[in-house]
């Protein structure tokens, strides 16, 4: 793997950087092996957790971390990203780009001599996915016999999600309204993927019927960045989309709820069901850093 910009760049080492995550959280694995690396993070869209904990990870591994918001670069006054690439290739060691489309992060990897990671596009988001897989394995030991449903837009965390549990080997459905399906492609690749690892990935309109079942109930936001001029609609579409008691009522008695964030309460997930029990939320969003310094590590040391 050289750049991580979808799930699929990973394929072949989600496991390993799993383990190499577990290594990092429990101080298995130490010391400052990234000193003297350099990593550049530039931002085209708003983030909490993605800036703090690629910022946290990079230091605490021993390198440095420089945000970049697209505002204050060229590339604001029309410098076209293969030269920003060329550019940063000579001084730093790695890329992260937060970007509003999915080409613009493929055009920054094609140009770039270093590796690229995505911190979320319109199309993906591989960094989460990787930290939803640490807190699934956390939580339930395992990814056997484990049934994860998403519920919500067939948005960007909702692709990256379908491959990684394809990779994994644990069933995954998209309940989601008409037209809010997953990205065809990435829906047909999981498929194909999931039957490689004797799992079954689906996408189901019925939300009762989706939840059956469920080990896992996941969502994120109805509206994405990006997606604001579609508000009301959405907001008229994804009404009965909610992770709420009465729905969690309805999966596995021992089920957990989780969420990228940020979350909107009273939308796509309730307050009490987000401070539950139930919720592995907090500890989703901390296994964002073990994750990414795993993928780092794995990216620049290995
Ligand atoms: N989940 C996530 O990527 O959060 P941020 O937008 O705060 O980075
Ligand atoms: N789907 C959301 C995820 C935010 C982390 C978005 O793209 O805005």
């Amino acid at each position: 793997m050289k750049h991580l910009l979808s799930m699929a760049d990973a394929k072949d080492e989600v496991f390993e950087i799993l383990s190499i995550a577990e290594d990092l959280k429990s101080g298995k694995i130490g010391g400052k092996p990234l000193e003297d690396k350099y990593l550049g993070m530039i931002f085209e869209k708003s983030s909490t957790r993605t800036r703090v904990s690629f910022e946290v990870g990079i230091n605490q591994l021993g390198g440095t971390g420089l945000y970049l918001s697209s505002k204050d670069l060229q590339l604001n006054r029309g410098e076209p990203i293969s030269d920003t690439a060329r550019v940063l290739s000579r001084f730093l060691d790695c890329i992260m780009l937060r970007s509003k489309s999915h080409e613009t992060a493929q055009q920054l990897a094609k140009y770039s001599s270093v590796p690229v990671i995505s911190g979320l596009t319109d199309k993906e988001h591989p960094c989460q996915a990787f930290a939803d897989l640490l807190t699934i394995k956390e939580y339930k030991g395992s990814f056997d016999d484990l049934k994860l449903v998403f519920v919500g837009d067939g948005n960007n965390v909702c692709n990256s999600l379908l491959l990684a549990c394809a990779y994994v080997g644990m069933d995954m459905t998209v309940a989601c309204p008409e037209g809010y399906e997953p990205d065809k492609q990435i829906y047909e690749l999981a498929v194909k993927e999931a039957k490689e690892t004797d799992s079954t990935i689906t996408v189901e309109h019925d939300l009762d019927k989706a939840v059956e079942g469920a080990d896992i109930l996941y969502t994120d936001v109805w509206v994405s960045m990006g997606d604001e001029d579609e508000l009301e609609e959405r907001q008229c579409v994804f009404k009965q989309y909610q992770i709420n008691q009465e729905l969690l009522d309805k999966a596995n008695k021992d089920a957990i709820v989780m969420h990228c964030l940020p979350a909107i309460r009273g939308q796509e997930i309730t307050d009490d069901v987000m401070t539950s029990d139930a919720s592995a939320i907090w500890d989703e969003a901390e296994n964002r850093l073990h994750a990414q310094k795993a993928i780092l590590y794995k990216i620049l040391v290995e």
